[in-house]
């Protein structure tokens, strides 16, 4: 697959046909097993614009915080390669990857744990501005500090307190004015939402998108919640067992699905909607071990559709309509509209003639 994922616009970062294995030991006794690995991440190939934010969707475990990292090269791809502005990031190491960090900057589903409780917010924010910019004096730190903390909406009086004190949406407030001190051109927001209230939700997700847009910067946003993909994102890339399957922009995705799996996860998250129980369980079984990926198609084993040649050929991605890509041997919508072209048109009010 190479086209999947991308868009036209010329891209800030993109992964390029990229793989993750990690190795995973079996056998009885440690040490004694032979290798085995989990693909998590299978040949994906995914960009971000300048300015522009993608949601990235998929089932737990299907690979979606491993693509996310590797974009920012917290990992390191097994194979393929991760451009940053046209340049090969792939093999960065050492001070050349920690000034490309300033960067790329990462938010994390639970900031309790991505926030040094020991430090005040002021100390968590000067950290990460003095760890980029060492010369910079007392005065524009702070001028800096403050800033931030009115982009968040915070106020100055939490400056002394430590993250212990706040609520886990004004951690993640924190959390947020952390990632964008350095200000970065891309950040990946990984579950930005998930851990927190309803209430929290909402207003993270509205400071996130009011953010993004004002400061016109790239925003990978890994998320189960298609509220916050609805609300932020440009364009969706769906995600599964390691691979991409559909990317579209979001009303396409949203309305015109294509690929069966992207089908059934919209169908299932829509049933958690309590009005529409009745699509409950569209999306059959678990997604298969990454360990062991079946063959073909990987979600031939759950797809209502499937034949002979998902079981035995990986499908290639191709564009459906501008800018929608899907990783599907068949196009559904065609074999719909031809059927209902073949179909005796149904005469309205029960009229046999005109
Ligand atoms: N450091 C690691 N070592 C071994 N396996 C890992 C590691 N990180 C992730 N995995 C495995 O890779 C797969 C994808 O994980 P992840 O990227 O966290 O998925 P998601 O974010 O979609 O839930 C899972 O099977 C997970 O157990
Ligand atoms: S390639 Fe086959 S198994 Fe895979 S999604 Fe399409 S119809 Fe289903
Ligand atoms: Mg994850």
């Amino acid at each position: 697959m190479t086209e999947t994922g991308k868009n036209s616009a010329s891209p800030l970062c993109e992964a390029q046909e990229v793989s993750k294995l990690f190795s995973a030991r079996s056998g009885l006794r440690a040490g004694s097993g032979r290798a085995r690995y989990v693909r998590a991440v299978d040949r994906a190939s995914i960009a971000i614009g300048h300015g522009e934010a993608v949601g990235l969707v998929g089932e737990s475990g299907c690979g979606k915080s491993t693509l996310g990292r590797l974009l920012i090269r917290l990992e390191t791809p097994t194979a393929g390669e991760i451009l940053f502005d046209g340049k090969n990031i792939t093999h960065l190491k050492g001070g050349a990857l920690r000034r490309k960090r300033r960067e790329m900057q990462m938010i994390f589903q639970d900031p309790a744990s991505s926030l040094n409780p020991r430090f005040s917010v002021y100390s968590t924010l000067a950290e990460a501005i003095r760890a980029h910019s060492k010369r910079l004096s007392t005065r524009l730190l702070n001028a800096h500090i403050a800033a931030l903390l009115n982009m968040v909406g915070l106020p100055l009086s939490a400056l002394d307190r430590h993250p212990r004190e706040f609520s886990g949406g004004e951690r993640q407030r924190i959390a947020i004015a952390r990632a964008l001190a350095v200000e970065p051109r891309f950040i990946v927001a990984d579950e930005p939402v998930t851990s927190l209230d309803l209430t929290s939700q909402a207003q993270i997700t509205s400071l996130l998108t009011n953010l993004q847009r004002e400061l016109n910067v790239a925003i990978l946003v890994i998320t189960h919640n298609m509220e916050l993909v609805h609300h932020i994102c440009r364009r969706v890339a769906v995600m599964y067992l390691g691979r991409i399957v559909e990317t579209a922009p979001t009303e396409t995705l949203f309305e015109k699905p294509a690929h069966p799996y992207t089908r059934a996860l919209l169908a299932s998250t829509l049933s958690q909607n309590p009005d529409d129980r009745s699509r409950a369980r569209v999306l059959p079984g678990e997604p298969p071990s990454p360990l062991d990926p079946p063959k073909g198609c990987h979600f031939h084993p759950r797809c209502p559709h499937a034949q002979m040649q998902c079981k035995l050929i990986v499908p290639q991605a191709r564009e459906c309509s501008p800018d929608h890509f899907t990783m599907c041997h068949f196009d559904f919508d065609k074999e719909i509209i031809s059927a209902a072209r073949a179909a005796p048109t149904a005469p309205e009010n029960g009229d046999s003639q005109v």
